[in-house]
């Protein structure tokens, strides 16, 4: 873990973002599947809404996912390992790159088939306190034919764009500054299932 850590505060610094493949073990990973699918099972997961506070509402043209937030006060065990771990990187993004990094805010996140998420940037005026996104996808399988990319879109120095598309792979991990790196998750032609927080500089 220490290694890791010093790789994904090194990336964060340089690049803005980072991938780590295998970030969880397989058995954390299948656990963390079947708590998210019995919890969907039992109607726990809700359209996803867009904006914040009295801005919020359920735009299905721009989001199509359904999810359901993590209690802080209320988590299970697997949740709460998972937690710690993103503890761990909190702190050594703050030792590192010095980001006030304060709390963590967290949702599953479950994309059914056709579902996507159009572009956008996790911090906006609404939520300007989303400082460091962390997803995490608990996938069985994917390939890229069941599409369901995280696109991400990076300005270069000529002023032109580029993207570089993510498939969920099971296990993987994804960090990137919330206020910098524009993202879209593209149609998915598979059940599509992570958990996405947002490390913030407030309590
Ligand atoms: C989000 C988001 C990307 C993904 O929930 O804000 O952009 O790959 N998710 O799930
Ligand atoms: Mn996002």
């Amino acid at each position: 873990m220490e290694d890791l850590l010093d790789h994904i505060s090194a990336e964060i610094y340089q690049n803005s973002y980072v991938i780590v493949d295998n970030f969880i073990d397989e058995n954390f990973r299948k656990a963390l599947l079947e708590e998210q699918i019995n919890l969907v099972n039992q109607g726990k997961f809700r359209h996803a809404a867009v904006g914040k506070g009295g801005q919020k509402q359920v735009r299905t043209e721009i989001r199509s996912d359904e999810v359901l937030w993590m209690d802080a006060d209320d988590l299970s065990p697997l949740q709460a390992s998972y937690w710690a771990k993103v503890e761990e990187i909190r702190k050594v993004l703050n030792q590192r790159c010095f980001l006030g990094l304060r709390s963590f805010e967290g949702h599953f996140a479950r994309y059914p088939i056709g579902s996507f998420y159009k572009r956008h940037l996790d911090q906006f005026h609404a939520v300007p306190h989303r400082v460091v996104t962390v997803i995490l996808y608990l996938n069985d399988s994917w390939t890229s034919e069941d599409e369901g990319v995280l696109r991400m879109y990076f300005s270069q120095e000529d002023g032109s764009e580029r993207y570089e598309d993510i498939l969920p792979l099971g296990g993987r991990l994804v960090v990137f500054l919330s206020g910098e790196i524009p993202h879209e998750v593209l149609p998915t032609k598979k059940e599509r299932i992570s958990i996405t927080g947002w490390l913030r500089n407030i309590d």
